[in-house]
């Protein structure tokens, strides 16, 4: 089974690659002033490159490929309970709670609350959003990325206090034109971009530029 998935994985099926975000990185379009805005942000103020890299990534054979969002580590986000789930075990304690993804790891108070950083790709067609669903809108998290930390905006607290990130998210600072350019940047991750037919620099059938 592993294979089979395996083998679905590398077909062009699976890894389209054709957003808007792919050909305006490679200059065969351009971005909006907000997408343009958000992507600045991205990399800039609101840090989310930090985890999220757009850069290409060299892969461990040498050769280069297109990004894929994540630098395939964990972190606690600080996300609260989704009291939304019935039975919803409490607390999940992510990696350190999971024996088949690092089994060295397994039980380590140090890797509670952690959960993969998520590929971002096609993130405006996939909602909910975190591992446990708890923001129903892109604007709902961008909201919690830029003000977890500020009380007076009323977040429930972490599922899991420990190991929370309180240095790269929290309180970015970020005002409501910021948080609504990142969601437009974000926007344009979605494949088929071609085929949506508004972009002449783009025509259908347009192949993926990597
Ligand atoms: C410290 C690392 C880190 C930074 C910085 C970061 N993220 Fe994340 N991101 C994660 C992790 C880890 C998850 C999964 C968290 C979870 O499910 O609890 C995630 C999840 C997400 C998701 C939900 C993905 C899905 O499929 O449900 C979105 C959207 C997102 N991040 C956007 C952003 C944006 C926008 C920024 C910048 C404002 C940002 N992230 C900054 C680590 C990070």
């Amino acid at each position: 089974m592993t294979e089979a998935i395996a083998s679905f994985e590398r077909t062009r099926m699976f890894y389209k690659f054709n957003s808007k975000f792919d050909f305006a990185e490679l200059n065969m379009t351009e971005y909006t002033d907000a997408e343009k805005g958000g992507r600045d942000l991205f990399v800039g103020k609101a840090q989310c490159n930090l985890c999220h890299v757009l850069d290409p990534v060299v892969g461990p054979d040498g050769n280069t490929y297109p990004p894929v969002f994540t630098d395939s580590t964990y972190d606690n986000l600080g996300v609260p309970r989704n009291t939304s789930i019935p039975g919803n075990p409490s607390p999940d304690i992510g990696l350190a709670g999971n024996q088949t993804v690092i089994d060295s790891v397994y039980g380590t108070a140090g890797e509670a609350g952690k959960h993969k950083v998520m590929s971002l790709r096609n993130i405006a067609i996939t909602p909910p959003y975190a591992h446990n669903s708890f923001f129903a809108t892109l604007e709902e998290i961008v909201h919690f990325y830029n003000t977890r930390d500020v009380a007076s905006e009323g977040w429930a607290t972490a599922e899991v206090a420990d190991n929370v990130n309180g240095s790269e998210l929290g309180d970015l600072g970020l005002t409501a034109e910021e948080e609504a350019d990142l969601v437009a940047f974000m926007k344009t991750f979605t494949d088929d971009y071609p085929e949506w037919g508004n972009d002449p620099n783009v025509p259908a059938g347009t192949p993926s530029p990597w």
